[in-house]
């Protein structure tokens, strides 16, 4: 088959070309996909290289992956199928792999190419439940009302070497793999459920929570913590500072008592944006009409888009992010040891601490292309199913691509990205 005319994302020019396999795959899309084609070959065709802000892409996600461009997207978001967990009954599915080995080395594949395309400044959040050996598809919640009703049954998990109710620590497997490929492993984000899914167990506490991976490339990557503060806890009151015994000795002393600028530094805080998000996100569950399983929660995917890519968009040469402006305060924090009779040295800072430099929500290019004004920058779900990632990018004015296996599911993501 021909190669087709298109274009991928940021830095991509009008007559890039889409190698055949996805050409191929393109062939044998859904009802909405052909409809969409027209549109979407007619603005591939356009001289300008603009790039198409969503792109649907129906195969497996190491093939497809193979067929785009290296350092092409700036985050990937994304949870692959459960090792065990369902059937989404489609040839050359990952997830029912014989071991655990079998699926860690198939992700690790899948992993590897990502890399590829990720941009070296660029983060994948990797989402992944765990199981129990010799647990799954028993049970009576596959029936009629129950809670698994229409999902199929699975057989069940079998692993000789570990024993029956053993945990199997697939996320952990699968995070020390890929760390061992070469990502960095920057942190292990707990979603904690307020909605878990009821279990029988009376021997362990119900689980209510997954894991979300924060990887990286590189050791220095694009990260927007500000886009993502929380609001300060009742902790961080100024006012429940100590105000006990020692604060006289410090006053008698001439010194700075820490209480003191503790406050101060917690004033100045609380003038801020919040603090630097914590690493559990609490998250419900959110309900999903279409027919799928394994839906993420919009809320769950809205801070890894916004930290993981610039608000203010990146270079149309190039592809550098742009980021936030910071200026300098002006203000230059002393700081002098304080000896206070029966207490050890502190360090003190008796011109009141302030920060000395701020972030502002002007944003600057990164590269020196000049190459006019900044595009959205570009997340990539290499396993979509039903499009939330796509959805929530559209919301926040990202550019997506999305890739999944299962045509229907395709068809399911294209209807909720772009009939939002
Ligand atoms: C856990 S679901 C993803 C759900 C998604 N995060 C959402 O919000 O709807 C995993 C998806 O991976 C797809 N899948 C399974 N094997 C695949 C493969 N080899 N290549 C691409 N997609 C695959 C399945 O069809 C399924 O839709």
């Amino acid at each position: 088959m021909e190669p087709v005319r298109g274009a991928y994302g940021p830095g991509w020019k009008a007559g890039a070309v889409v190698p055949a396999q996805v050409a191929a795959g393109r062939e044998q899309d859904g009802p909405v996909l052909q409809a969409l084609r027209g549109q979407d070959t007619k603005r591939d065709g356009e001289e300008v290289g603009e790039a198409v802000a969503d792109r649907f892409i129906c195969g497996d996600a190491l093939e497809v992956l193979r067929t785009l461009p290296s350092e092409s997207v700036h985050c990937v978001v994304t949870s692959p199928p459960y090792w065990c967990l369902r059937d989404y009954h489609v040839e050359g599915q990952i997830g029912l792999e014989q071991s655990p080995e079998d699926y860690v080395s198939r992700l690790v594949a899948v992993f590897g190419e990502v890399r590829r395309v990720l941009r070296p400044d660029g983060t994948l959040w990797l989402n992944l439940g765990d199981c129990y050996n010799g647990s799954g598809g028993a049970g009576g919640d596959y029936n009629k009302g129950g809670l698994k009703e229409g999902q199929p049954k699975y057989p069940g998990r079998k692993i000789a070497r570990l024993k029956p109710k053993d945990l199997v620590g697939i996320p952990w497997r699968v995070a020390f793999a890929l760390q061992a490929d070469g990502w960095y492993l920057r942190s292990d984000i707990i979603w904690h459920k307020p909605n878990p899914m009821p279990e029988s167990v009376t021997d362990r506490p119900t689980r209510a929570h997954e894991y979300v991976f924060l990887l990286s490339k590189r050791r220095r990557y694009f990260y927007d913590a500000d886009a993502i503060r929380e609001p300060y806890s009742g902790k961080s009151n100024p006012e429940e500072v100590y105000t006990g015994k020692a604060r006289k000795a410090y006053g008698k002393a001439g010194a700075q008592n820490p209480s003191d600028a503790k406050r101060r530094i917690l004033e100045s805080m609380r003038k801020g944006r919040g603090s630097n998000k914590r690493d559990v996100w609490t998250v419900a569950t959110a309900p999903f009409e279409g027919a799928h399983f394994a839906v993420f929660p919009p809320k769950l995917v809205e801070p890894m888009i916004l930290a993981g890519t610039s608000s203010g968009g990146c270079c149309p040469e190039c592809g550098a992010p742009y980021v936030r402006e910071i200026v300098r305060t002006g203000h230059v924090n002393r700081r002098e040891t304080a000896r206070v009779p029966g207490h050890c040295g502190t360090k003190t800072d008796s011109t009141g601490w302030a920060p000395t430099r701020v972030s502002t929500d002007n944003w600057s290019p990164t590269c020196t292309c000049n190459a006019g004004p900044p595009i959205p920058c570009t997340v990539l779900d290499p396993f979509g199913g039903s499009g939330t990632v796509s959805m929530v990018a559209k919301r926040f004015g990202r550019h997506s691509i999305y890739i999944d296996l299962n045509r229907e599911y395709v068809d399911m993501a294209v209807r909720r990205t772009l009939g939002e």
